[in-house]
């Protein structure tokens, strides 16, 4: 019997601003973050770098990539529902098999438009996760509210109770209209979203959330569950208070910023047999070529700078950075997917193209000689 993590590695695996600083992050000349280096073909479906064999294979899945759900929720802009579908119809096309969402994501907006795109598919053909934390209630007053734009019309509370976690789920099962959830994420649960108080919601979610996830998964109405959060903290206090299956490790492991996780989080994954699939792997656009980092707005000190030595180093190898960012947060081990957005249908076919990229071992070698990544960091073979 394969253990939890091989699992879920087989499933998720599987299942897969301004001009200015674009034409930074792509290097000068030929432009690689516009994926010419890369190529712009995705290539046969076969070619995505997948997980190990597994002995039982529950998901038919097998690739180290998928897509995830804020432009669905129209995070940052309003996607125009044709652009949403087209870009959802290009994963698919493109053989992308994983799609994570959340109740969060544009209030219902991004599971709506999901289960939409699923309502035909058959569930044994896909791997999808949603997450739970808050409830949605309907609020007609409500537009815009912080990155996540348009006509809204629910507002939110948080709820990490079991009886919270239960109509959580059920609500996601309505509004996405599938049979099943492979797997749901205790969404947020950080100081970042809930300040200080933020250990007494992980003690509510110990007793309430966690427990009730782990009954609902024997009962077998969710595959797995796990924490989708943009730290590291709570996801090692989850691993010593229950026993999720998997991490959505958002933010903490990216070309910029990987040494918190390689050093504390991956080793406790891998004892634990649980899977980390990676969020944000382009740090929401920076490395990308856009002029944005993560959700708060303002880039962090020498960002520019070293995205620029990255970009260039990439170049003459005649590799794009979006190719690096995407490889590099795939190569770890204990990594079972990373799931970059996409706007559009284009920037779906160009982020599977990075996944079969051939990026030669002397451009990771010179990332590391000059110090851009960590020594000890796992890179594409
Ligand atoms: N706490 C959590 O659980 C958590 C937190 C964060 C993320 N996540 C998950 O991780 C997923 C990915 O994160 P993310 O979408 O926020 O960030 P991301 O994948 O790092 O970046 C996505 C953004 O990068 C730009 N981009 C993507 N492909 C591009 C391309 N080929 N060319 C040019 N630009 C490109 C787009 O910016 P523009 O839209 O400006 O074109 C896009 O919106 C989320 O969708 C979500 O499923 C989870």
């Amino acid at each position: 019997m394969p253990n939890r993590r091989q699992f879920l590695t087989g499933a998720a695996a599987a299942a897969t601003a301004t001009a200015a600083p674009r034409l930074l992050a792509a290097g000068e000349g030929s432009s690689p973050a516009d994926t010419t280096a890369a190529g712009n073909e995705a290539g046969p479906i076969s070619e995505l770098p997948n997980n190990p064999p597994l002995a039982s294979k529950l998901f038919p899945p097998e690739h180290k990539f998928g897509v995830g759900g804020t432009q669905l929720g129209n995070i940052f802009e309003v996607t125009p529902d044709d652009e949403a579908e087209n870009m959802l119809e290009a994963c698919w096309e493109n053989g992308v098999r994983y799609f994570d969402t959340s109740p969060f994501y544009g209030m219902g907006l991004s599971e709506r438009r999901l289960g939409h795109f699923l309502n035909d598919k058959p569930p044994q053909d896909y791997l999808l996760s949603t997450k739970m934390g808050r409830l949605l209630k309907p609020d007609a007053s409500v537009d815009s509210q912080g990155n996540w734009k348009g006509d809204l019309n629910f507002s939110y509370h948080f709820d990490y109770t079991a009886a919270g976690t239960r109509r959580s789920v059920e609500d996601s099962l309505q509004r996405l209209g599938v049979p099943k959830l492979d797997i749901v994420y205790i969404h947020d649960l950080t100081p970042g979203m809930l300040g200080d108080d933020w250990r007494e919601s992980l003690e509510v979610a110990r007793k309430g959330a966690m427990p009730e996830l782990s009954r609902m998964r024997e009962e077998g109405i969710i595959g797995h569950w796990g924490m989708g959060v943009n730290n590291i903290e709570t996801c090692l206090a989850a691993m010593e208070a229950s026993d999720p299956d998997v991490m959505l490790q958002a933010t903490k492991y990216n070309l910029m910023d990987h040494e918190d996780a390689l050093n504390r989080l991956f080793p406790k994954c891998r004892k634990n047999d649980v899977s980390v699939i990676v969020g944000a792997p382009l740090g929401a656009g920076f490395l990308a070529g856009v002029n944005r980092w993560l959700y708060s707005g303002g880039i962090p000190d020498g960002y520019w700078e070293k995205r620029d030595r990255i970009a260039r180093i990439a170049h003459r190898h005649g590799i794009d950075l979006r190719t690096v960012a995407l490889q590099f947060t795939a190569a770890p081990d204990v990594v079972a997917a990373t799931i970059p957005g996409a706007r559009n249908a284009q920037q779906a076919r160009e982020n599977r193209a990075s996944m079969t990229a051939k990026i030669p071992a002397e451009l990771w070698q010179e990332l590391k000689s000059e110090g851009l990544i960590a020594q000890d960091a796992p890179t594409p073979s």
